[in-house]
C-alpha cells in the first residue's frame, strides 16, 4: 500500500512501474474482464473540491474496471457546504472502509496533510493540487509520449503556454527529467514563466514561440488558468496573446516533422490552439485521454496492493 502525494513520486523507478503495467493493460486490452478480480472488494472513494472532466472520469472507470466500487463526492452538496472541514471529511470516509482517496484540491500540500492524519490504512492520490503537482497527468503524458516517440533518449520537448499556473507543467517537467529527457523547454510570455522553478531544473525558457519550436519533437499546449489569475486575462490582451502563442499550423511547422501535439483538456480552441492543430494529423489530444484510463489502472493497482 502506497501513498501517492505529489512531484516527489516522480522517480525514474516508479515511472517505469506505472509505464510498464499501463502497457500491460493495454496489451490485454482495459475492458477485460479478468482485471475485474484486481481491486475487487476494494472501496475508492473520488474527492474532487475542483472542476475536472477528465481526470475524475477515468479514476471512475479505471477503479471500475479493477474490479472496485466507487464513490464520487460532489463538493458542492456535501456537507462542507455546512462547514466540515477537509480533514473531517477525509475521516468520514475513512471510517465508512475506503481504501482508496483521490483527492483534487486547490491548495498545496492538502494531500500530504492529510497523509499524516490517517487512521486507517487508506492510501491517498493526488489527482492535482493548486499550480504545484498533478503526478497521474505526468504519468499519462509519458505514456502518451513513450508510445509515440517508444524511447526518452534525445528527445525535445516543449510546453507552450501558462508555465507559471499549470501543475501539469510543473509536474511533467519533473516526470521528463526522470526520464533522462535533456532538451526541456518552455514557451510563453514573460508574465507566464515562474523563472525561479524553471532555473532550479534548467528548463531553456522562450518568448519567442518561432525559436522555442525549432526542431521539437513533443508540443504540450496548455490551457490559460484565468481562474488562478490575479486578473483575468480578457479583450485585447487575450487576443494579443493568442496572435502570439495560440498554436497554428503555419507555427507547429517550425518543429520536428513527425512532432506530436498533446494538451491536458480542457481546451480553449481558438485561444491557446488552433482547431486545425487539436483535430489535425500531429494532435495526440484524445489518446492522452484513452492513455489516461490506462495509467490510473496502473496508479490503482499500484497503491492498493
Ligand atoms: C488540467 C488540470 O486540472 O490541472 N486538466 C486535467 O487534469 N486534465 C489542466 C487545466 O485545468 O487546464
Amino acid at each position: 500500500m502506497a501513498h501517492l502525494l505529489g512531484n516527489d513520486a516522480l522517480k525514474r523507478p516508479f515511472i517505469e512501474a506505472i509505464l510498464n503495467k499501463a502497457s500491460h493493460f493495454l496489451t490485454l486490452g482495459l475492458q477485460c474482464s479478468s482485471h475485474r478480480q484486481i481491486l475487487r472488494g476494494k472501496t475508492v472513494a473520488n474527492l474532487f473540491l475542483e472542476p475536472s472532466t477528465r481526470t475524475r472520469i477515468s479514476f471512475e472507470l479505471a477503479a471500475k474496471r479493477l474490479g472496485a466500487d466507487v464513490v464520487n463526492f460532489e463538493g458542492a452538496s456535501s456537507s462542507m457546504q455546512k462547514g466540515e472541514t477537509l480533514l473531517d471529511t477525509f475521516q468520514t470516509l475513512e471510517a465508512m472502509e475506503c481504501n482508496a482517496v483521490i483527492l483534487r484540491h486547490q491548495e498545496a500540500g492538502c494531500c500530504a496533510f492529510l497523509a499524516q492524519h490517517t487512521k486507517s490504512d487508506a492510501v491517498l492520490i493526488n489527482a492535482g493540487e493548486g499550480t504545484l503537482a498533478h503526478p497521474t497527468q505526468a504519468l499519462l503524458d509519458l505514456l502518451t509520449i513513450h508510445q509515440n516517440k517508444k524511447t526518452f533518449e534525445g528527445l525535445s520537448c516543449a510546453i507552450l503556454g501558462d508555465v507559471a499556473n499549470s501543475r501539469v507543467a510543473h509536474s511533467q517537467i519533473l516526470g521528463l527529467r526522470a526520464m533522462g529527457v535533456q532538451d526541456i523547454r518552455v514557451i510563453a510570455p514573460e508574465f507566464f514563466l515562474d523563472k525561479d522553478f524553471l532555473d532550479a531544473h534548467q528548463v531553456v525558457s522562450y518568448t519567442s514561440l518561432r525559436e522555442g519550436m525549432e526542431g521539437v519533437d513533443v508540443i504540450t499546449v496548455l490551457r490559460i488558468q484565468q481562474e488562478r489569475l490575479a486578473k483575468r486575462l480578457e479583450g485585447n490582451d487575450l487576443r494579443a496573446y493568442s496572435s502570439e502563442y495560440a498554436l497554428t499550423e503555419s507555427k507547429l511547422a517550425f518543429a520536428k516533422p513527425g512532432v506530436i501535439v498533446m494538451h491536458p483538456g480542457p481546451m480553449n480552441r481558438g485561444v491557446e490552439i488552433d482547431e486545425a492543430v487539436a483535430e489535425g494529423p500531429h494532435a495526440r489530444i484524445q489518446e492522452q485521454v484513452f492513455y489516461g484510463v490506462a495509467t490510473r489502472m496502473a496508479v490503482l493497482t499500484y497503491c492498493l496492493s
